[in-house]
């Protein structure tokens, strides 16, 4: 029998490098869209670049997704390219409409032009539930996005949605709750809260500054979740789902957790810095993905503590290998 072949955009991202593993350690062929920059950012996926076929394109050049399926001819696309740090969408709204939204029309478009029966994932967000309408949040909770990251989401997620039902594509789209990772972006509050509190306890660092320390989320393991991704693809008629753990936390909470790892008293070094509030804030996320557990089987098998101490162990090694330090 031969491999099954799938392509992912946005594969040198966290979530790209942990679905590249999870396809090969299922048999697949695994294609991944890369753009082209004065530096190569291949980090995530050094350590597997042997074993993917990596293609050249951005998910603003219609023409190069177009070319990217016909060179890959995937059985399924999983759409995860984004500008996804909801800070910037403030700062670059429009670019991050055109990356975010309109890019997975762009992707849409392409695969009806070059193969109908190729399955899709759309890389949805809980950051549409935005200012909560209820909780915990479903996939029939209405949305209320916070952030031109967030407008943007819910734009991907009803064009995913309606090219499904217009067309009859096999289209999903996986709305998922905040996940985390030791390859998380340094920007993102959680890596943001290990790395330092790793720093600190190394003696490389001496404070942190954060934003809003009362939000809420419902964070989880990356490479749990990228499981819940390739599910969806299996099964026969598309559908939504929400991924999540079912249990929230404050900023406040992960840095006692981060710092506690570290023997250390977070109130000796963290302060608050206006730069990091945000215009518009999404207080609180808890997600309900009993659909997911009941049509899916999907569960999430890393506990928020397990997660932190995870991170905090992973950016000790980092920063020691780096800095020399025994
Ligand atoms: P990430 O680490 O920021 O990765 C984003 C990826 O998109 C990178 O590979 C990036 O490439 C690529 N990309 C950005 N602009 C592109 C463009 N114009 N053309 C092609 N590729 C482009 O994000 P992530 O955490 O892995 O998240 C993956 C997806 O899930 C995103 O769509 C995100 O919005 C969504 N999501 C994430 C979470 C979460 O908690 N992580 C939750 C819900 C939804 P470069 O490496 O070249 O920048
Ligand atoms: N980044 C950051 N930096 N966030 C901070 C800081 C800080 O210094 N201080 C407090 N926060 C708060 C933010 O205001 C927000 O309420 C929360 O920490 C989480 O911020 P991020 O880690 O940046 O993630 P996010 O929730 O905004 O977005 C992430 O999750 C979404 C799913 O809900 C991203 O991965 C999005 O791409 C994803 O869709």
């Amino acid at each position: 029998m031969t491999a099954k072949r799938a392509l992912i955009t946005g594969i040198t991202g966290q979530d790209g490098s942990y679905l590249a593993e999870f396809l090969l350690s299922e048999g697949y062929e695994v294609f991944g869209l890369v753009r082209r920059s004065s530096t190569i950012n291949y980090e995530r996926i050094a350590h597997i670049q042997d074993d993917i076929h990596l293609i050249s394109g951005d998910i603003l050049d219609q023409t190069s997704l177009q070319k990217a399926l016909i060179t890959s001819r995937p059985e399924e696309v999983y759409n995860l390219a984004a500008q996804s740090f909801v800070q910037t969408s403030w700062q670059q709204a429009v670019f991050t409409g055109d990356v975010t939204a309109i890019g997975v029309t762009r992707l849409l478009d392409a695969i009806m032009t070059v193969n109908r029966d190729i399955r899709f994932y759309q890389a949805s967000s809980s950051e549409m539930f935005g200012k909560v309408v209820e909780s915990p949040q479903k996939e029939t909770t209405p949305f209320y996005p916070r952030s031109p990251y967030g407008v943007a989401k819910v734009y991907g997620h009803w064009i995913t949605v309606n090219y499904r039902e217009s067309y009859n594509l096999h289209a999903t789209s996986g709305i998922l709750f905040n996940h985390e990772s030791p390859r998380r972006g340094l920007e993102f509050v959680t890596r943001k809260v290990t790395y330092h509190a790793a720093k600190i306890k190394l003696g490389l660092a001496n404070k942190l500054p954060l934003g809003n320390l009362d939000a809420k989320r419902d964070w989880g393991f990356a490479g749990d979740y990228v499981r819940a991704m390739w599910l969806m693809l299996q099964q026969d008629t598309p559908d939504d789902y929400v991924v999540s753990t079912g249990k929230t936390h404050t900023v406040q909470n992960l840095v006692e957790c981060a710092f506690g790892c570290v023997g250390l008293n977070w109130q000796d070094y963290v302060y608050q810095d206006p730069n990091f509030m945000r215009p518009a804030e999404v207080d609180l996320l808890i997600g309900d993905s009993s659909k997911a557990k009941d049509q899916l089987g999907w569960e999430p098998q890393v506990q928020f503590e397990q997660l932190i101490e995870m991170m905090v162990e992973a950016d000790l090694k980092l920063l020691q290998d780096a800095h020399n330090l025994p």
